[in-house]
């Protein structure tokens, strides 16, 4: 298994006990509801998508019958994810304004975009 592939599911793993717990104390009224987007967000791009990243860059290349040409590319998709991730969830946990989110919600979607090239070169290229 490639770096990327562990890295993603690592941090999926990582991000799902995180997310389950913010939602637990969401729930309990000990955070504020402004944490909502944060959790869905944390949940759905942290541990549902990171997930996919994981099993898509290990899965993917074998359907293919392929050798995974670019192992650091990978790497960095998801370094991008996380870092991406980790600023829209906290700016807005912590209400750090739209700027803020809107600088790591454009580093998400760039992620996103990457792994989708990626994905399209695998099963295209
Ligand atoms: C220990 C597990 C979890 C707890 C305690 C929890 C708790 C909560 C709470 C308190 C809310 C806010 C509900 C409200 O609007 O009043 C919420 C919303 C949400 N949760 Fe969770 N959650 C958990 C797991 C999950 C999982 C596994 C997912 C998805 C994979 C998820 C996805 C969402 C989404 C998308 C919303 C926003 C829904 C909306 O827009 O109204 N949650 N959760
Ligand atoms: C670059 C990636 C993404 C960006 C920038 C983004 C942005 C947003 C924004 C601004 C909202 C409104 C939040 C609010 O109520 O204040 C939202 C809500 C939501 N998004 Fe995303 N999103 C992204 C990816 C995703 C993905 C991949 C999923 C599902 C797989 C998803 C599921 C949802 C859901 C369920 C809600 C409603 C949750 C709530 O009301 O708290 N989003 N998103």
């Amino acid at each position: 298994m490639i770096l990327a592939s562990r890295l993603a599911l690592t941090t999926a793993l990582l991000w799902f006990v995180a997310a389950n717990l913010v939602g637990l104390l969401l729930g309990l009224g000990v955070l504020p509801y402004n944490w909502r987007p944060a959790h869905a967000h944390m949940q759905l791009l942290g541990f549902v998508t990171l997930m996919i990243y994981g099993v898509a860059y290990h899965a993917l290349p074998r359907f293919r019958g392929v050798v995974f040409r670019r192992p650091g590319l990978a790497l960095f998709q998801v370094g991008l994810a996380n870092l991406g991730l980790l600023g829209m969830a906290l700016a807005w946990g912590l209400g750090l304004g739209t700027g803020i989110w809107g600088a790591f919600a454009a580093l998400s979607l760039a992620a996103g975009l990457l792994f989708t090239l990626l994905a399209l070169e695998i099963l295209w290229g």
